[in-house]
């Protein structure tokens, strides 16, 4: 039945709809499912007791401004903070070119509303994160993906690609969403390189970079392209947009994300963001400054990635006890997820319904391809449970597996 509704819709509303992901998770919901599905922090390191008294400090001491509306940009004190984290790595900026977002999902948002015309092409990894689709599908974006192997994205496919005309490449170096892979440094370096011989602006997405367990520090690709030009000023003037968030090194639950970005980029970025939602909550953005000063932050990392290490050796090792051989999986040195490969012969999202029915779900692999692709692959999230839980969940997954295969056999 057509109501008056219907014929009024904006084109743009044909691409949005609810992630698979998004609606998977409901069905995971009960406590009984053991479910690796989601891209969830472990909810018992959440600093809750650091964030209810910097609450009462922030509304004792500075109520009447934290309440009002503030910049577009962010809480100054907040960009200086992030400012001093980010030359850590080596990324020369000043707190102009940080502007604060509602999590670092607001920053996709933007990012397309100011470069995605109807029709543009983005060049993605192959998987990548369904969130950066699910923000770009809405502004009408093509995709040109280019896939994974254990180093990153594949080198040898990325030139036709960018000569194929994207207006924007979107990566995740560090510890990727889903697959857990890092981009290698001799990588980064070649992908800069070609990046910028065809003229294409990068968006490094990192929001897992501070969570490494093992192994060295790799440059970030705004460090690289820096190098690249050695410009002599101003700093951060250059190809690359880089995005990260508080929602891994504190809680999702406070929105907070950020994009840097050059000067030029930034005052569109800030236009594009004034009619989103005028401003990032100031109360919160207070409230994670409160909390983060003072080396709570560095702390509570240091802390999460203890926990983390052991929850990802703990999934490691019950892969490698429960699962059928004919399965291979990436072995993370960092962030939240292990990349599961299944026989071509079975389907995730066939297997899905039978974890269910064991108690037990994964996020299956076609979310994360924008051109298709990834139907015997699965997404696992180490992160949010008890070692002994992991492995529980992973036997079940074992079993579900090894049934499947026989049925299939
Ligand atoms: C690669 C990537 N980018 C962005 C985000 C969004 O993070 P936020 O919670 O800051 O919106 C996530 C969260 O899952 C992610 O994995």
């Amino acid at each position: 039945m057509s109501t008056l509704w219907t014929q009024r819709y904006a084109q743009r509303t044909q691409r949005m709809h609810s992630s698979a992901l998004g609606d998977l998770l409901k069905l995971t919901e009960p406590s009984s499912v053991i479910s690796f599905a989601g891209g969830l922090p472990a909810a018992d390191m959440f600093p809750i007791t650091e964030l209810q008294e910097a609450c009462q400090r922030v509304l004792a001491e500075h109520g009447a401004r934290a309440l009002q509306y503030g910049p577009t940009q962010g809480y100054r004190p907040l960009r200086e903070l992030i400012t001093r984290h980010t030359a850590r790595y080596g990324i020369t900026i000043t707190p102009d070119h940080v502007l604060v977002a509602s999590g670092a999902q607001q920053a996709l948002d933007l990012i397309g509303k100011v470069f995605i015309n109807p029709g543009d092409r983005i060049l993605v990894e192959a998987p990548t994160h369904v969130g950066a689709l699910q923000a770009w599908n809405s502004y009408q974006a093509e995709y040109v993906s280019v896939p994974l192997d254990a180093e990153g994205i594949q080198m040898d496919l990325v030139e036709g690609a960018l000569r194929s005309g994207p207006k924007l490449l979107y990566v995740l170096p560090n510890f990727h969403n889903p697959t857990g892979i890092t981009l290698s440094l001799a990588r980064r370096l070649k992908l800069m390189a070609q990046a910028d011989h065809y003229g294409v602006p990068i968006i490094e997405d990192d929001p897992y970079g501070q969570l490494r367990y093992e192994g060295e520090h790799i440059a970030p690709l705004a460090v690289l392209d820096g190098r690249l030009h050695t410009r002599e000023a101003p700093p951060y003037s250059g190809n690359v947009l880089y995005l990260s968030t508080f929602s891994q090194t504190l809680a999702p639950g406070l929105r907070l994300g950020w994009i840097i970005a050059p000067m030029e980029v930034m005052q569109r970025l800030v236009h594009a963001k004034q009619g989103a939602d005028l401003q990032t909550s100031l109360f919160v953005q207070m409230v994670a400054h409160e909390v983060a000063q003072g080396g709570f932050l560095d702390h509570h990392v240091r802390d999460l990635r203890v926990i983390y290490r052991e929850r990802r050796d703990a999934m490691l090792m019950a892969l490698r006890h429960y699962f059928p051989p004919e399965a291979t999986w990436t072995e993370p040195q960092g962030g939240l997820f292990i990349w599961v490969t299944l026989p071509p012969t079975l389907d995730a999202t066939t297997v899905l319904q039978e974890a269910l029915a064991a108690n037990v779900a994964f996020a299956p692999g076609p979310a994360f391809f924008a051109q298709g692709g990834g139907h015997h692959m699965m997404r696992l999230n180490f992160t949010c449970m008890e070692p002994d839980r992991i492995a529980e969940g992973i036997r079940r997954l074992g079993g579900v597996l090894t049934h499947c295969m026989e049925q299939s056999a």
